[in-house]
């Protein structure tokens, strides 16, 4: 009995250890969180302009919470239904995924939720009841938005019309459900955004990270090391099936655009006669105003060039680079 007990022991050691140094103990026990505290953002002119600009614009918010006539180019919003949520339409999730209705309707949207629990789930992934946020919602790119820009979000969701739209709740298939748990991380000091006198390039890095995530390759374990902003993401959907564009300054990516060109490709979905699928959103970016674009086209002229061809005219191929198909994935 003595031997079996030993035996035991040393398998719940190993078993220990084992997750340990694998999934960790998060998919257990709950996901890292802070507490919400009872402050309140101050609402004013300033923050309402700029929560709009960011919600409405670079931050893509609409491309998932408003749900969108994917039939027209730009993706307009249907009409009503500002940040009323929906079942995401995509076909190839663990589940149920359903982005939140964040209107301030009583029954079926935001009302009851504070303005630190919806600060929290932009940041930091952790829902107004404490649930594991599916991470298709960009937290961890939101991460970096200044403590005002947070502010100024959530002042603008706060002030846009209730829609009653009553949804399911989001369920993730198992084992998903437990291995996200790991992924939120609490946010605990100040954040702060770049300063009057940051440079373009400095202004442009604090856009980009927020706003252009899609053109990051990951895979299992996060960001492709040595593809950033190389693209290759696999985008399905009602728009039909896309993959994010390479925006480095290598050849095979967006080295030939000057300014002018970047600015009408963001702001129109056109690169010259050749038209963007419409989940890039441009009909979101349409919005942006001369000085951030110039800054976003600033940094990305200043990325590493990743050599790393994607061309959705295509058909797909198999590509060593980001182990993955898509077209000319053959000439990587
Ligand atoms: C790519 C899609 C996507 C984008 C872009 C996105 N969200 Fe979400 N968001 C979701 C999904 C899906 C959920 C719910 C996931 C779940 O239930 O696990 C969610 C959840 C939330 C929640 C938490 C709701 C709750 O129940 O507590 C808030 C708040 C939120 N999003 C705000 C935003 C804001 C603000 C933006 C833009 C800055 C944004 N989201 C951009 C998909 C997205």
């Amino acid at each position: 009995m003595k031997t079996l007990g030993k035996i035991l022991l040393a398998l719940c050691l190993l078993l220990a250890a084992a997750i340990t140094f694998t999934i960790g103990w998060r998919p257990f026990i709950g996901p890292r969180a802070r507490a919400t505290t009872s402050r309140q953002f101050e609402r004013t002119p300033e923050r309402l302009a700029r929560g709009r600009y960011l919600v409405i614009g670079l931050a893509g918010c609409e491309s998932c919470h408003t749900p969108k006539d994917w039939k027209t180019h730009g993706a307009p919003n249907l009409p009503g239904m500002e940040l009323a949520g929906q079942i995401l339409p995509l076909p190839d999730l663990p589940g149920t995924i359903v982005a939140s209705n964040l209107t301030p309707d009583p029954e079926t949207g935001a009302a009851k939720w504070s303005d630190d629990e919806m600060a929290r789930a932009i940041r930091e992934g952790i829902g107004h009841d404490g649930r594991t946020i599916f991470p298709i919602m960009p937290y961890a790119a939101y991460r970096s938005t200044s403590d005002e820009d947070l502010a100024a979000m959530v002042v603008y969701i706060r002030s846009v019309a209730p829609v009653r739209n009553p949804l399911p709740p989001t369920q993730v298939a198992f084992p998903v459900k437990y291995l996200i748990r790991g992924v939120p991380q609490p946010l605990t000091s100040a954040v702060s955004g770049p300063g009057p006198q940051a440079s373009p390039v400095e202004r442009g890095k604090y856009l980009t990270v927020i706003g252009c995530g899609c053109h990051i390759p990951t895979d299992q374990k996060g960001p492709i090391r040595g593809l950033e902003y190389g693209g290759g993401e696999f985008l399905k959907g009602p728009w039909g099936e896309v993959t994010s564009a390479n925006i480095t300054p290598d050849a095979s990516g967006i080295g030939y655009y000057d300014e002018a060109l970047f600015i009408q490709a963001l702001r129109t979905g056109y690169v010259k006669a050749r038209k963007l699928s419409s989940i890039m959103p441009f009909g979101e970016f349409t919005n942006l105003n001369d000085d951030d674009l110039k800054a976003v086209f600033a940094y990305l002229r200043s990325v590493p060039p990743v050599k790393h061809r994607v061309d959705n005219s295509l058909p797909p191929t198999y590509c060593k680079l980001c182990r993955r198909k898509h077209g000319a994935g053959d000439q990587n």
